[in-house]
């Protein structure tokens, strides 16, 4: 595996391995990674592809009063385990090579970045999007490999590359979970073991509310009670818990076609999400 940093070296990597003519995928990640970030790059392995990882702690999708200093970072450990995974390239730029001085430009995606965590996280979805458009065009993959785990994230990347019309196909993987079924996440570094006993009422009660939902209870009255079961868990705020269209995001209040039920909560200094998968008899 190569560990690359400036743009040019990344270029020459990139050109060498493409000589064959396999397809390149790539999976952009934050770096601290677990078992979720390792089913992307086995994903990304699939069908005889070459694997370029980025790491890059993206700090434009991060909020004045969020967790950027503190985000877990781990680049020698991250290395050893995806160099055992057989990644070719590990693509990991300073925050000086990803925006250099004068760096002026945004990539904004309106709709289905508006809600949910676009309205808890302003300016959030705009950093992702600014980012992943860089990293494609730095790398430049056939494929690229994102997490169902965020949610919106994967469907604001998927409107972004038919709107702009990037030559990239976009993979959706299913959430990795713990043995209990809490998501697989970065940020359950900062729970502790009270917390992360806690943290469980969130795919729980979601899990709960898809059933009532898919056995045709009001939706309303299904999400109140999540949000309710999640106050007395600990868990305050509760940002929101909302089902909506599995592909726009907008909200929903009738399972009439197929739907999502996302949720976002903090418990203590930690901030969580999950989503389930709600669909019509
Ligand atoms: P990060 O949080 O490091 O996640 C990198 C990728 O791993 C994302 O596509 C995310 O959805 C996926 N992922 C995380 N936990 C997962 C799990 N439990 N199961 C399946 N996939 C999981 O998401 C980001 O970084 C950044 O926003 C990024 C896209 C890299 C842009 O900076």
């Amino acid at each position: 595996m190569q560990t690359l940093r400036d743009l040019p070296a990344l270029r020459a990597a990139v050109a060498a391995l493409k000589r064959d003519g396999k397809p390149l995928a790539l999976v952009p990640t934050m770096g601290a990674l677990h078992d979720g970030h390792m089913a992307l790059v086995e994903e990304a392995r699939r069908h005889g592809r070459h694997v370029a990882v980025s790491i890059f702690v993206n700090p434009k999708q991060f909020g004045p009063n969020e967790d950027l200093d503190a985000y877990p970072r781990r680049e020698a450990k991250d290395a050893q385990m995806l160099a055992a995974a057989a990644v070719d390239i590990l693509w990991a730029p300073t925050v000086e090579v990803m925006y250099p001085v004068g760096f002026a430009t945004n990539i904004s995606v309106s709709g289905v970045s508006e809600g949910l965590d676009g309205a808890a996280r302003p300016g959030h979805f705009d950093g992702v999007a600014t980012v992943v458009t860089k990293l494609f065009n730095q790398v430049r993959p056939d494929v690229a490999i994102f997490g169902e785990k965020d949610y919106q994230q994967l469907a604001v990347i998927r409107r972004m590359v038919s709107d702009l019309d990037l030559p990239i196909e976009i993979i959706g993987m299913p959430t990795q979970r713990a043995e209990d079924g809490l998501a697989l996440s970065s940020r359950n570094a900062y729970l502790s073991e009270e917390e992360r006993k806690a943290a469980l009422a969130l795919p729980r009660a979601l899990g709960e509310a898809k059933r009532q939902i898919e056995k045709g209870e009001p939706v309303e009255g299904a999400l109140a009670k999540a949000i309710t079961t999640l106050g007395q868990h600990g868990f305050d705020p509760v940002d929101y818990v909302t089902l909506c269209d599995a592909a726009t995001l907008e909200p929903m209040t009738l399972l009439d076609r197929p739907a999502r039920l996302l949720g976002a909560a903090r418990l203590g200094r930690t901030r969580l999400i999950d989503n389930i998968a709600v669909d019509p008899a």
